[in-house]
């Protein structure tokens, strides 16, 4: 059973290893020639769809049904839980399986081919970004790049590092080994749930810094409450006192139009596998320009003293480059349909849910109902409801998925809901009445 005190990797109520093997697909008995010319069908449907249908993001219609079909969910799966991991688009599946089967047909292909496809795949995840290619470090997920940040700066016993009250242990943990081996100080900085303004998320952190405070390690996208933290302006205000900072932006790409140099952070940690549609083992490390001669790579072979270029992040040897190509995979996919346009549908939905949700009696919403400060992701609780009875109820009525995140003991337990661009309202609309009949028991 999920508990909520925290590892995202825990099980789920409602699944089975059944589940698992009959999602095998068929796709993986075809040839290279025919997944190609698959991924190349896909794309000219989107094309065309784009040129008939410049439309609004919000209405449901003939545009998102499309996209929606472009996935391959399993017996009417309604997927509401990218937060912990997302569904890959048929492109990247059909990419995945076209480059896995090189090692075992040609396995010449995994050393004299592969790699030459990584620096395109470089540039296509920069220019998703926002950043130079020579910022982008293709790593395995957010935990690593957090951890590469707490290691790889020199910091001194006493020296002070800022987190927030609601940062995951990927964001936590890698600073706590720190504290304990070198005597680094470790202070939290409450956020409310949701922070007001702005102006008051980024004063908490103000109000914390001491002459002593090297860097402020926060989420982009917390992952308990569903806020988007307001990183521009905390870089502005934490630069101006020469204070590094690093995002943990585990779920934003692929649900936000990110760009690094609006945000103007030092260093960010993402995991496509969640709202990109890319596999999981794969993830982006951006280090911007100027701070990577501050951060010691962790992990070396050959390359590590490489200048200019946070590629020294990743000389991790042999590698799946098999992920790599389906990164940039899913970064074509969205591309196709355009990384604005799916914020924009991302938001509008979540704008419905939260609406909606607020006329059902003692619903207490813990996520923003300002877009800027919110995205795909809403947390929530019901006065007197037992979020997990909520999760339940849905995945046995409606196969809806969703969970349950945060503590008692902090305040913060509650439901989570995330709403990617192939949800429909129609799905909004069950979900709502399946909280509502749940909330309706309430003694
Ligand atoms: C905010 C946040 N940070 C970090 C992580 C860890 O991600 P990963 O397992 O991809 O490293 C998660 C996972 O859900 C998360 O929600």
């Amino acid at each position: 059973m999920f508990s909520s005190s925290y590892s995202d990797n825990h099980s789920f109520p409602g699944f089975s290893r059944r589940d698992f093997v009959k999602t095998m697909l068929a796709g993986s008995t075809l040839s290279v020639t025919a997944l190609n010319k698959l991924n190349a069908s896909v794309y000219q449907s989107i094309t065309s769809l784009n040129g008939k249908y410049i439309q609004d993001e919000a209405p449901d219609g003939r545009y998102w049904e499309v996209i929606r079909d472009k996935f391959m969910f399993q017996d009417g799966l309604i997927m509401m839980n990218n937060g912990t991991v997302g569904p890959m688009p048929k492109p990247v599946f059909n990419t995945l399986m076209k480059t896995f089967k090189m090692q075992a047909t040609h396995p010449v292909d995994v050393y004299a081919y592969l790699p030459s496809q990584i620096e395109g795949v470089r540039r296509a995840v920069a220019a998703f970004i926002n950043a130079s290619p020579d910022e982008v470090a293709i790593v395995r997920n957010t935990t690593e790049g957090m951890n590469f940040v707490a290691n790889g700066l020199d910091l001194k016993e006493g020296d002070e590092v800022l987190l927030s009250s609601m940062e995951h242990p990927g964001g936590t943990h890698p600073w706590k080994i720190k504290e304990k081996r070198y005597g680094i100080k470790i202070t939290e900085v409450p956020i409310g749930l949701p922070p007001q303004s702005v102006e008051e998320f980024v004063g908490q952190f103000e109000e914390a810094i001491t002459p002593r405070t090297k860097i402020i390690s926060v989420s982009h996208t917390v992952y308990i409450s569903g806020l988007i933290s307001p990183i521009k302006e905390l870089c502005k205000m934490a630069h101006s006192q020469g204070i590094l900072v690093v995002a943990d932006g585990a779920h934003a790409v692929g649900m936000l139009n990110l760009n690094m140099k609006e945000l103007g952070v030092d260093f960010y940690a993402t995991s496509p596998y969640k709202w990109l549609g890319a596999p999981c083992g794969v993830g982006v490390f951006f280090v911007r320009k100027e701070a990577q001669e501050k951060l010691w790579p962790t992990i070396c072979t050959s390359g590590w003293d490489a200048e200019g270029s946070a590629k020294k992040y990743e000389t991790l040897s042999q590698r799946a480059d098999a992920l790599i190509l389906a990164l940039g995979e899913a970064v074509n996919f969205q591309n196709y349909i355009g990384k604005d346009r799916i914020e924009k549908r991302v938001k509008s939905l979540a704008g419905t849910f939260k609406q909606k949700l607020a006329a059902i009696p003692g619903a207490r919403l813990h996520t923003s109902e300002d877009p800027y400060l919110s995205g795909g992701l809403t947390a929530f609780s019901i006065e007197g409801v037992e979020p997990l009875d909520i999760v339940e109820y849905v995945r046995q009525k409606y196969n809806i998925v969703i969970r349950t995140v945060g503590s008692k003991a902090k305040g913060t337990y509650g439901v989570r809901v995330s709403t990617h661009m192939y949800i429909n309202h129609r799905e909004v609309d069950l979900l709502l009445e399946g909280i509502e009949a749940v909330a309706a028991r309430r003694g």
